[in-house]
């Protein structure tokens, strides 16, 4: 088949390429957003396929491509505390390169698997023995966090998460006319993920601070829960989509990640006993960021009941996959995320 990724060039991207590759004929379309990619051409050269350069929000870049099988749309904006000051530009992008995706895909009657993100749950589920379920905010300090599930309501907190959730309900119109599959990734870690954009990735910080022999920086208490899924678990489930497309008349929506919960001091610690280095202390930062949540991890079970692919990786063997094969790679100073977070408190983001 022929298959056109958007934001190909990309973590994710380049990951679903190597297993689209043998069978498929590729086509990227990616603006090489040089936030990043510090090392564009190459970027482009690892793509096993052409690479258009070209922005997705824009029609002219729709007009000029030729008709194709499947659409993997993944270009996006991705950074979250960044979302909450760039508004304009995470919408452009986010959400009108979604519609114009979309109805690409449409005119050439091809399936559609798109990358939303576990951010349109926000906080996510509560379960409580008094108050019941909860959804956004916790009830009382005896509700429990509860894996977000498919069908949960949307309670995102940052520009992020609410473009994702625009994009989703653009993507549901669509759901007639062709096969549409939204996916909801939660933290994807794995080797080439960005290592010199200080707006994503705690796990880049981590890496970048236990090369420096610096004590691994958390922000909060380090109580704050996350669901860390390996780029090729991602990567599997999204080519198991395009092998299995949903049926006409509504939207599917997966979830993707591992169902396990990590706190940021488990992560500190995967992380730090994955490098070759003596382990590092963890400081913690009393610092909350707007936009951020509390906790964040996937049910699994609706991937179970479409029969498709679980992760083969715990969190604990991505993290230590990602610091393991990123060890020797050129990445930004740790400073970067220092500089970032006090952006953020220069502009009021934090608490
Ligand atoms: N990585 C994660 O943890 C994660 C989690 C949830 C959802 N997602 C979603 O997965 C998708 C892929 O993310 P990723 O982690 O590979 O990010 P990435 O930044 O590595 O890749 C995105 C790619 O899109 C390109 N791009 C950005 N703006 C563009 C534009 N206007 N036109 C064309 N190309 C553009 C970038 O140059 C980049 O190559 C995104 O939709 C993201 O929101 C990622
Ligand atoms: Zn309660």
């Amino acid at each position: 088949m022929r298959i056109l990724i958007t934001g190909g060039a990309g973590f994710i991207g380049q990951h679903v390429a190597v297993m689209l590759a043998s069978e498929h004929e590729l086509v990227a379309v990616d603006s090489l957003n040089a936030q990043v990619h510090q090392h564009a051409e190459a970027a482009v050269q690892r793509f096993p396929g052409q690479v258009v350069i070209a922005d997705v929000s824009q029609a002219s870049t729709w007009d000029a491509l030729p008709g194709f099988d499947v659409v993997v749309h993944l270009a996006a904006e991705t950074g979250t505390a960044q979302s909450m000051y760039e508004a304009g530009r995470y919408r452009a992008v986010n959400v009108e390169g979604t519609r114009l995706a979309a109805a690409a895909a449409a005119s050439w009657g091809a399936a559609l698997v798109a990358l939303s993100s576990r951010a349109v749950y926000g906080e996510g589920r509560y379960e409580c023995r008094r108050h019941g379920t909860r959804f956004g905010a916790r009830c009382c300090p005896q509700a429990e966090a509860a894996p977000s599930r498919e069908e949960d309501p949307h309670r995102p907190v940052s520009v992020y998460g609410e473009t994702k959730s625009e994009a989703e309900a653009i993507l549901a119109e669509y759901a007639a006319a062709i096969p549409v599959t939204v996916l909801r990734p939660q933290n994807v870690v794995g080797f080439g993920q960005a290592l010199h954009n200080p707006y994503t990735g705690v796990l880049a910080a981590f890496l970048a601070r236990l090369r420096e022999g610096r004590p691994l920086s958390v922000y909060g208490d380090g109580s704050a829960t996350r669901d860390f899924v390996h780029v090729d678990d991602v990567a599997r489930l999204i080519t198991w989509c395009i092998d299995h497309p949903g049926r006409l008349g509504s939207l599917r929506v997966l979830n993707c990640g591992t169902g396990e919960r990590t706190s940021l001091t488990d992560l500190a610690r995967f992380a730090a006993a994955a490098a070759p280095v003596a382990s590092a202390p963890v400081e913690y930062v009393d610092v909350g960021r707007a936009g951020d949540i509390e906790h964040a991890v996937a049910s699994l079970e609706g991937l179970r009941s479409a029969g498709a692919p679980l992760p083969l990786m715990s969190s604990e063997q991505a993290v230590a996959d990602f610091i393991g094969r990123s060890w020797g790679l050129p990445g930004a100073d740790s400073e970067a995320w220092d500089v970032a977070l006090r952006e953020l408190r220069q502009r009021g983001l934090t608490s």
